[in-house]
Protein backbone atom coordinates (compact mmCIF):
# COMPACT_ATOMS: atom_id res chain seq x y z
CA UNK A 1 0.00 0.00 0.00
CA UNK A 2 1.26 3.45 -0.94
CA UNK A 3 0.34 6.38 0.94
CA UNK A 4 0.12 9.53 -1.37
CA UNK A 5 -0.43 13.45 -0.10
CA UNK A 6 -2.20 15.22 -3.05
CA UNK A 7 -1.44 19.26 -3.00
CA UNK A 8 -3.95 20.47 -5.59
CA UNK A 9 -6.59 17.93 -4.93
CA UNK A 10 -9.68 19.78 -6.51
CA UNK A 11 -7.79 20.61 -9.72
CA UNK A 12 -7.45 18.93 -13.01
CA UNK A 13 -4.35 16.76 -12.40
CA UNK A 14 -5.50 16.84 -8.69
CA UNK A 15 -8.87 15.40 -9.38
CA UNK A 16 -7.16 12.84 -11.91
CA UNK A 17 -4.92 11.34 -9.21
CA UNK A 18 -7.86 10.89 -7.27
CA UNK A 19 -9.91 8.65 -10.12
CA UNK A 20 -6.22 6.90 -10.17
CA UNK A 21 -6.68 6.06 -6.61
CA UNK A 22 -10.25 4.65 -6.72
CA UNK A 23 -9.22 2.13 -9.19
CA UNK A 24 -6.41 0.57 -7.08
CA UNK A 25 -7.83 0.73 -3.71
CA UNK A 26 -5.82 -2.32 -2.55
CA UNK A 27 -2.48 -0.45 -3.62
CA UNK A 28 -3.02 3.41 -2.96
CA UNK A 29 -3.78 5.51 0.12
CA UNK A 30 -4.40 9.02 0.74
CA UNK A 31 -3.17 10.50 3.80
CA UNK A 32 -3.33 14.09 2.98
CA UNK A 33 -5.16 16.58 0.58
CA UNK A 34 -4.30 20.22 -0.29
CA UNK A 35 -6.83 22.99 -1.72
CA UNK A 36 -8.48 26.23 -1.16
CA UNK A 37 -12.27 24.94 -2.25
CA UNK A 38 -13.60 23.63 0.52
CA UNK A 39 -16.79 21.89 -0.55
CA UNK A 40 -15.21 19.81 -3.23
CA UNK A 41 -11.66 18.73 -0.87
CA UNK A 42 -14.25 18.09 2.32
CA UNK A 43 -16.04 15.75 -0.51
CA UNK A 44 -12.89 14.15 -1.18
CA UNK A 45 -12.07 14.03 2.42
CA UNK A 46 -15.26 12.03 2.80
CA UNK A 47 -14.82 9.67 0.46
CA UNK A 48 -11.07 8.69 0.91
CA UNK A 49 -11.23 8.89 4.85
CA UNK A 50 -8.27 11.38 4.65
CA UNK A 51 -6.68 11.93 8.16
CA UNK A 52 -5.43 15.51 7.66
CA UNK A 53 -6.08 18.20 5.10
CA UNK A 54 -4.96 21.63 4.36
CA UNK A 55 -7.34 24.49 3.40
CA UNK A 56 -5.10 27.65 2.69
CA UNK A 57 -3.52 29.78 5.07
CA UNK A 58 -6.23 31.80 7.15
CA UNK A 59 -9.24 30.01 5.41
CA UNK A 60 -12.08 29.52 7.88
CA UNK A 61 -13.06 25.84 8.15
CA UNK A 62 -16.23 25.17 7.06
CA UNK A 63 -18.60 22.59 8.00
CA UNK A 64 -18.22 19.24 6.15
CA UNK A 65 -14.98 17.77 7.32
CA UNK A 66 -15.18 14.21 8.63
CA UNK A 67 -15.00 14.50 12.49
CA UNK A 68 -11.53 12.52 12.65
CA UNK A 69 -10.05 14.42 9.92
CA UNK A 70 -7.52 17.53 11.30
CA UNK A 71 -7.91 20.59 9.07
CA UNK A 72 -4.82 22.52 8.51
CA UNK A 73 -5.14 26.70 7.65
CA UNK A 74 -1.93 28.34 9.10
CA UNK A 75 1.16 29.04 7.24
CA UNK A 76 3.50 26.41 6.44
CA UNK A 77 0.18 23.34 5.76
CA UNK A 78 0.97 22.65 2.74
CA UNK A 79 4.54 22.18 4.42
CA UNK A 80 3.24 20.12 6.79
CA UNK A 81 1.37 18.11 4.64
CA UNK A 82 4.27 17.69 2.37
CA UNK A 83 6.31 16.33 4.77
CA UNK A 84 3.69 13.99 6.70
CA UNK A 85 6.22 11.04 8.32
CA UNK A 86 2.74 8.98 7.14
CA UNK A 87 3.46 9.63 3.62
CA UNK A 88 5.31 7.68 0.60
CA UNK A 89 4.91 10.04 -1.86
CA UNK A 90 3.58 13.64 -2.37
CA UNK A 91 1.91 14.72 -5.74
CA UNK A 92 2.15 18.24 -6.30
CA UNK A 93 -0.95 19.11 -8.30
CA UNK A 94 -0.64 23.12 -7.26
CA UNK A 95 0.17 25.64 -9.82
CA UNK A 96 2.41 28.43 -10.52
CA UNK A 97 4.65 28.83 -7.54
CA UNK A 98 2.39 27.36 -4.72
CA UNK A 99 3.74 24.39 -4.52
CA UNK A 100 7.83 25.07 -4.94
CA UNK A 101 7.99 25.20 -0.63
CA UNK A 102 6.29 22.09 -0.23
CA UNK A 103 8.42 20.26 -3.07
CA UNK A 104 11.31 21.22 -1.28
CA UNK A 105 10.30 20.22 2.16
CA UNK A 106 9.05 17.23 0.74
CA UNK A 107 12.73 16.48 -0.97
CA UNK A 108 14.29 17.58 2.36
CA UNK A 109 11.98 14.85 4.36
CA UNK A 110 13.19 12.04 1.54
CA UNK A 111 10.14 11.93 0.07
CA UNK A 112 9.55 10.54 -3.40
CA UNK A 113 7.43 13.68 -5.70
CA UNK A 114 5.16 13.05 -8.35
CA UNK A 115 5.84 16.66 -9.55
CA UNK A 116 3.07 18.21 -11.79
CA UNK A 117 3.70 21.51 -11.06
CA UNK A 118 6.26 22.41 -13.49
CA UNK A 119 7.14 25.77 -12.60
CA UNK A 120 8.66 24.68 -9.14
CA UNK A 121 11.31 23.14 -11.36
CA UNK A 122 11.33 26.11 -13.63
CA UNK A 123 11.66 28.68 -10.63
CA UNK A 124 14.17 26.70 -8.97
CA UNK A 125 15.54 23.60 -10.64
CA UNK A 126 18.95 23.72 -9.26
CA UNK A 127 18.04 24.15 -5.76
CA UNK A 128 15.27 21.45 -5.99
CA UNK A 129 17.25 18.50 -7.84
CA UNK A 130 20.24 19.14 -5.46
CA UNK A 131 17.62 18.92 -2.51
CA UNK A 132 16.39 15.52 -3.83
CA UNK A 133 20.08 14.36 -4.20
CA UNK A 134 21.59 15.84 -0.59
CA UNK A 135 18.52 13.74 1.00
CA UNK A 136 17.76 10.64 -0.91
CA UNK A 137 14.61 12.42 -2.06
CA UNK A 138 13.47 11.53 -5.34
CA UNK A 139 11.60 13.31 -8.24
CA UNK A 140 9.21 11.60 -10.90
CA UNK A 141 7.69 13.36 -13.58
CA UNK A 142 4.14 13.78 -14.48
CA UNK A 143 3.85 16.33 -17.08
CA UNK A 144 2.91 13.74 -20.14
CA UNK A 145 5.41 14.85 -22.35
CA UNK A 146 8.10 14.05 -19.53
CA UNK A 147 6.43 10.62 -18.55
CA UNK A 148 6.93 10.08 -21.99
CA UNK A 149 10.71 10.91 -21.89
CA UNK A 150 11.32 8.79 -18.66
CA UNK A 151 9.80 5.98 -19.61
CA UNK A 152 11.66 6.05 -22.92
CA UNK A 153 14.91 6.76 -21.33
CA UNK A 154 14.21 3.72 -18.58
CA UNK A 155 17.60 1.46 -18.57
CA UNK A 156 19.20 3.59 -20.74
CA UNK A 157 22.15 5.94 -19.88
CA UNK A 158 21.56 9.87 -20.08
CA UNK A 159 24.69 10.33 -21.52
CA UNK A 160 23.58 8.12 -24.81
CA UNK A 161 21.08 11.00 -25.54
CA UNK A 162 21.39 12.40 -28.64
CA UNK A 163 18.46 15.21 -28.13
CA UNK A 164 15.27 14.91 -26.20
CA UNK A 165 12.47 16.14 -28.63
CA UNK A 166 8.94 17.36 -26.99
CA UNK A 167 6.08 17.58 -29.15
CA UNK A 168 3.66 20.45 -28.22
CA UNK A 169 0.01 20.22 -30.29
CA UNK A 170 -0.13 23.72 -30.59
CA UNK A 171 -2.93 24.87 -28.56
CA UNK A 172 -5.96 26.23 -29.16
CA UNK A 173 -4.65 28.78 -31.57
CA UNK A 174 -2.41 27.00 -33.73
CA UNK A 175 -4.57 28.20 -37.11
CA UNK A 176 -5.76 31.21 -36.22
CA UNK A 177 -4.48 34.05 -38.41
CA UNK A 178 -1.33 35.88 -36.74
CA UNK A 179 -2.88 39.41 -37.05
CA UNK A 180 -6.12 38.13 -35.50
CA UNK A 181 -4.39 36.81 -32.31
CA UNK A 182 -4.69 40.19 -30.35
CA UNK A 183 -8.35 39.49 -30.90
CA UNK A 184 -8.97 36.16 -29.22
CA UNK A 185 -11.05 35.63 -25.84
CA UNK A 186 -10.29 33.94 -23.47
CA UNK A 187 -13.08 31.02 -24.14
CA UNK A 188 -11.49 30.89 -27.54
CA UNK A 189 -7.96 30.47 -25.44
CA UNK A 190 -9.65 28.01 -23.14
CA UNK A 191 -11.08 25.49 -25.88
CA UNK A 192 -7.72 23.53 -26.37
CA UNK A 193 -7.88 20.67 -29.24
CA UNK A 194 -6.15 17.98 -27.55
CA UNK A 195 -6.32 18.09 -23.76
CA UNK A 196 -8.86 19.38 -20.59
CA UNK A 197 -6.91 21.07 -17.77
CA UNK A 198 -7.01 24.07 -15.59
CA UNK A 199 -7.45 27.57 -16.84
CA UNK A 200 -3.15 28.38 -16.49
CA UNK A 201 -2.08 25.54 -18.34
CA UNK A 202 -4.35 25.75 -21.30
CA UNK A 203 -3.44 29.50 -21.94
CA UNK A 204 -0.23 28.89 -21.66
CA UNK A 205 -0.80 25.74 -24.05
CA UNK A 206 -2.14 28.66 -26.49
CA UNK A 207 0.95 31.03 -26.27
CA UNK A 208 3.54 27.66 -25.95
CA UNK A 209 4.84 29.17 -23.10
CA UNK A 210 3.62 25.64 -21.60
CA UNK A 211 6.22 24.25 -23.97
CA UNK A 212 9.36 26.78 -22.96
CA UNK A 213 8.13 25.66 -19.15
CA UNK A 214 8.55 22.25 -20.02
CA UNK A 215 11.84 22.59 -22.11
CA UNK A 216 13.36 23.96 -18.84
CA UNK A 217 11.81 21.53 -16.54
CA UNK A 218 13.55 18.49 -19.05
CA UNK A 219 16.61 20.56 -18.70
CA UNK A 220 16.17 19.51 -15.25
CA UNK A 221 15.09 16.39 -15.07
CA UNK A 222 17.06 14.67 -17.10
CA UNK A 223 20.25 16.94 -16.78
CA UNK A 224 20.43 17.63 -20.51
CA UNK A 225 21.47 20.63 -22.17
CA UNK A 226 19.25 23.06 -23.90
CA UNK A 227 20.70 22.57 -27.00
CA UNK A 228 19.69 18.87 -27.07
CA UNK A 229 15.81 19.41 -26.34
CA UNK A 230 13.20 20.28 -29.05
CA UNK A 231 10.78 21.16 -29.83
CA UNK A 232 8.12 19.98 -32.37
CA UNK A 233 4.74 20.40 -33.18
CA UNK A 234 2.84 17.33 -33.25
CA UNK A 235 -1.40 18.59 -33.56
CA UNK A 236 -2.86 15.31 -32.66
CA UNK A 237 -1.01 14.53 -29.30
CA UNK A 238 -0.80 10.85 -29.83
CA UNK A 239 3.21 10.79 -29.09
CA UNK A 240 3.92 12.83 -25.64
CA UNK A 241 7.60 13.02 -26.62
CA UNK A 242 10.58 11.07 -28.06
CA UNK A 243 14.23 10.79 -27.46
CA UNK A 244 16.73 10.26 -30.10
CA UNK A 245 20.14 8.34 -28.95
CA UNK A 246 23.08 8.75 -29.85
CA UNK A 247 23.43 6.08 -32.29
CA UNK A 248 20.55 7.03 -34.27
CA UNK A 249 17.60 5.15 -32.58
CA UNK A 250 14.80 7.06 -31.93
CA UNK A 251 12.27 5.58 -28.92
CA UNK A 252 8.96 7.26 -28.78
CA UNK A 253 5.96 7.02 -25.91
CA UNK A 254 2.43 6.95 -27.29
CA UNK A 255 -1.11 6.87 -25.59
CA UNK A 256 -4.31 8.52 -25.20
CA UNK A 257 -4.42 12.34 -24.27
CA UNK A 258 -5.35 11.07 -20.78
CA UNK A 259 -3.49 12.59 -17.84
CA UNK A 260 -4.34 9.08 -15.72
CA UNK A 261 -1.69 7.32 -18.18
CA UNK A 262 1.30 9.80 -16.48
CA UNK A 263 -0.41 10.34 -12.91
CA UNK A 264 -0.74 6.23 -12.60
CA UNK A 265 2.70 5.55 -13.70
CA UNK A 266 4.33 8.65 -11.86
CA UNK A 267 2.64 6.18 -8.55
CA UNK A 268 3.19 2.64 -9.93
CA UNK A 269 6.27 3.26 -11.34
CA UNK A 270 8.95 0.48 -11.55
CA UNK A 271 5.63 -1.43 -11.80
CA UNK A 272 2.69 -0.96 -14.46
CA UNK A 273 -0.59 -1.38 -13.17
CA UNK A 274 -3.77 -2.35 -15.98
CA UNK A 275 -6.31 0.19 -17.59
CA UNK A 276 -8.02 -1.20 -19.58
CA UNK A 277 -9.68 2.04 -20.68
CA UNK A 278 -6.47 3.65 -21.67
CA UNK A 279 -6.12 0.98 -24.31
CA UNK A 280 -4.84 2.43 -27.44
CA UNK A 281 -6.04 0.40 -30.63
CA UNK A 282 -2.70 1.27 -32.62
CA UNK A 283 -4.71 0.44 -36.26
CA UNK A 284 -7.13 3.62 -35.82
CA UNK A 285 -3.94 6.22 -34.77
CA UNK A 286 -3.92 7.45 -38.24
CA UNK A 287 -0.65 9.08 -39.51
CA UNK A 288 1.86 10.52 -36.90
CA UNK A 289 2.98 14.27 -38.56
CA UNK A 290 5.67 16.51 -36.93
CA UNK A 291 6.82 20.22 -37.71
CA UNK A 292 8.73 22.79 -36.84
CA UNK A 293 6.81 25.36 -34.47
CA UNK A 294 5.57 28.75 -36.00
CA UNK A 295 8.19 30.97 -33.72
CA UNK A 296 6.83 33.99 -34.99
CA UNK A 297 3.25 32.99 -33.79
CA UNK A 298 4.44 31.93 -30.28
CA UNK A 299 6.63 34.48 -28.70
CA UNK A 300 6.80 32.92 -25.24
CA UNK A 301 8.31 29.66 -26.16
CA UNK A 302 11.71 31.88 -27.42
CA UNK A 303 10.98 34.13 -24.40
CA UNK A 304 11.09 30.79 -21.67
CA UNK A 305 13.78 29.04 -23.92
CA UNK A 306 16.11 32.15 -23.56
CA UNK A 307 15.21 33.00 -19.90
CA UNK A 308 16.01 28.88 -19.03
CA UNK A 309 19.78 29.27 -20.65
CA UNK A 310 20.70 32.64 -19.14
CA UNK A 311 19.27 30.86 -15.56
CA UNK A 312 19.99 32.40 -12.56
CA UNK A 313 17.03 33.92 -11.45
CA UNK A 314 15.54 34.82 -15.15
CA UNK A 315 13.21 31.22 -15.39
CA UNK A 316 11.85 32.72 -11.27
CA UNK A 317 11.01 36.21 -13.08
CA UNK A 318 9.52 34.73 -16.35
CA UNK A 319 7.35 32.57 -14.21
CA UNK A 320 6.13 35.36 -11.96
CA UNK A 321 5.62 37.67 -14.77
CA UNK A 322 3.74 35.19 -17.00
CA UNK A 323 1.48 33.84 -13.76
CA UNK A 324 0.30 37.80 -13.58
CA UNK A 325 -0.42 38.08 -17.40
CA UNK A 326 -2.56 35.18 -17.77
CA UNK A 327 -4.17 36.00 -15.05
CA UNK A 328 -5.11 39.56 -16.47
CA UNK A 329 -5.83 37.68 -20.02
CA UNK A 330 -8.37 35.14 -18.49
CA UNK A 331 -10.18 38.10 -16.44
CA UNK A 332 -10.31 40.50 -19.97
CA UNK A 333 -7.82 42.79 -18.51
CA UNK A 334 -5.20 42.75 -21.76
CA UNK A 335 -4.90 40.99 -25.18
CA UNK A 336 -3.14 37.42 -25.47
CA UNK A 337 -0.97 39.08 -27.60
CA UNK A 338 -0.34 41.13 -23.90
CA UNK A 339 0.91 38.31 -22.63
CA UNK A 340 4.55 38.25 -24.75
CA UNK A 341 4.36 41.38 -24.51
CA UNK A 342 4.66 41.97 -20.46
CA UNK A 343 6.83 38.77 -20.01
CA UNK A 344 9.19 40.15 -22.65
CA UNK A 345 9.72 43.31 -20.75
CA UNK A 346 9.83 41.72 -17.19
CA UNK A 347 12.89 39.65 -18.29
CA UNK A 348 14.40 42.63 -20.43
CA UNK A 349 14.52 44.60 -16.95
CA UNK A 350 15.51 41.85 -15.08
CA UNK A 351 18.58 41.90 -12.98
CA UNK A 352 19.80 38.53 -12.30
CA UNK A 353 21.42 36.62 -9.89
CA UNK A 354 23.72 33.84 -11.56
CA UNK A 355 23.14 31.16 -8.24
CA UNK A 356 20.45 32.25 -6.47
CA UNK A 357 18.83 31.16 -3.03
CA UNK A 358 15.54 30.09 -2.02
CA UNK A 359 15.09 33.66 -1.25
CA UNK A 360 16.91 35.35 -4.18
CA UNK A 361 14.11 32.83 -6.40
CA UNK A 362 11.18 34.36 -4.05
CA UNK A 363 12.17 38.04 -4.48
CA UNK A 364 13.02 37.51 -8.09
CA UNK A 365 9.15 36.09 -8.62
CA UNK A 366 7.75 38.83 -6.38
CA UNK A 367 9.50 41.82 -8.34
CA UNK A 368 8.40 40.56 -11.81
CA UNK A 369 4.59 39.87 -10.78
CA UNK A 370 4.62 43.71 -9.40
CA UNK A 371 6.55 44.83 -12.44
CA UNK A 372 4.06 42.99 -15.05
CA UNK A 373 1.30 44.83 -12.70
CA UNK A 374 3.03 48.27 -13.10
CA UNK A 375 3.77 47.30 -16.68
CA UNK A 376 0.03 46.36 -17.74
CA UNK A 377 -1.77 49.65 -15.26
CA UNK A 378 1.24 51.99 -17.83
CA UNK A 379 -0.45 50.94 -21.04
CA UNK A 380 -4.21 51.69 -19.63
CA UNK A 381 -4.60 47.74 -19.14
CA UNK A 382 -7.15 47.78 -15.93
N1 LIG B 1 -4.17 19.71 -16.11
C1 LIG B 1 -3.34 19.00 -16.85
O1 LIG B 1 -3.77 18.15 -17.64
C2 LIG B 1 -1.85 19.19 -16.71
C3 LIG B 1 -1.00 18.47 -17.56
C4 LIG B 1 0.37 18.59 -17.37
C5 LIG B 1 0.88 19.43 -16.40
N2 LIG B 1 0.02 20.14 -15.62
C6 LIG B 1 0.58 21.02 -14.59
O2 LIG B 1 0.05 20.63 -13.34
C7 LIG B 1 -0.16 21.76 -12.50
C8 LIG B 1 -1.62 21.78 -12.08
O3 LIG B 1 -2.42 21.99 -13.22
P1 LIG B 1 -4.00 21.88 -13.20
O4 LIG B 1 -4.42 22.01 -14.61
O5 LIG B 1 -4.42 20.69 -12.41
O6 LIG B 1 -4.37 23.23 -12.40
P2 LIG B 1 -5.76 23.61 -11.72
O7 LIG B 1 -6.86 22.82 -12.32
O8 LIG B 1 -5.84 25.08 -11.78
O9 LIG B 1 -5.59 23.13 -10.21
C9 LIG B 1 -4.70 23.74 -9.32
C10 LIG B 1 -4.91 23.16 -7.94
O10 LIG B 1 -4.02 23.80 -7.04
C11 LIG B 1 -4.75 24.28 -5.92
N3 LIG B 1 -4.06 25.45 -5.40
C12 LIG B 1 -3.62 26.54 -6.07
N4 LIG B 1 -3.00 27.38 -5.23
C13 LIG B 1 -3.02 26.79 -4.00
C14 LIG B 1 -2.55 27.16 -2.72
N5 LIG B 1 -1.91 28.31 -2.52
N6 LIG B 1 -2.76 26.30 -1.68
C15 LIG B 1 -3.41 25.15 -1.89
N7 LIG B 1 -3.89 24.74 -3.08
C16 LIG B 1 -3.69 25.56 -4.12
C17 LIG B 1 -6.12 24.60 -6.49
O11 LIG B 1 -7.06 24.65 -5.43
P3 LIG B 1 -8.49 25.40 -5.57
O12 LIG B 1 -8.96 25.17 -6.97
O13 LIG B 1 -9.30 24.70 -4.55
O14 LIG B 1 -8.23 26.83 -5.31
C18 LIG B 1 -6.31 23.38 -7.38
O15 LIG B 1 -6.67 22.27 -6.58
C19 LIG B 1 0.25 22.99 -13.34
O16 LIG B 1 1.53 23.40 -13.01
C20 LIG B 1 0.20 22.48 -14.76
O17 LIG B 1 1.11 23.14 -15.61
C21 LIG B 1 -1.32 20.04 -15.75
Amino acid sequence: MKRIVILGSTGSIGVQTLDVVRRFPDRLQVVGLAARRQDLLSKQAREFGVPYVAIGEGANVQDGFPSNTSVFNEAGSLERLATLPDADMVVVATVGRAGLLATLAALKAGKRVGLANKEVLVMAGSLVTSMAREYGGELVPIDSEHSALWQCLVGEDLSAIHELILTASGGALRDRPLDELSTVTPEEALRHPTWRMGPKVTIDSATLMNKGLEVIEAHWLFNCPYERIRVVLHPTSVVHSLVQFTDGSVKAQLGRTDMRLPIQYALSHPERWEHQELQVDIMKLGALEFAEPEWARYPCLELAIEAGKRGGTYPAALCGADEVAVELFISGRIPLTGIPELVGEVLQAHENLSTPDLDDILAADSAARERCLTLARSRGWN
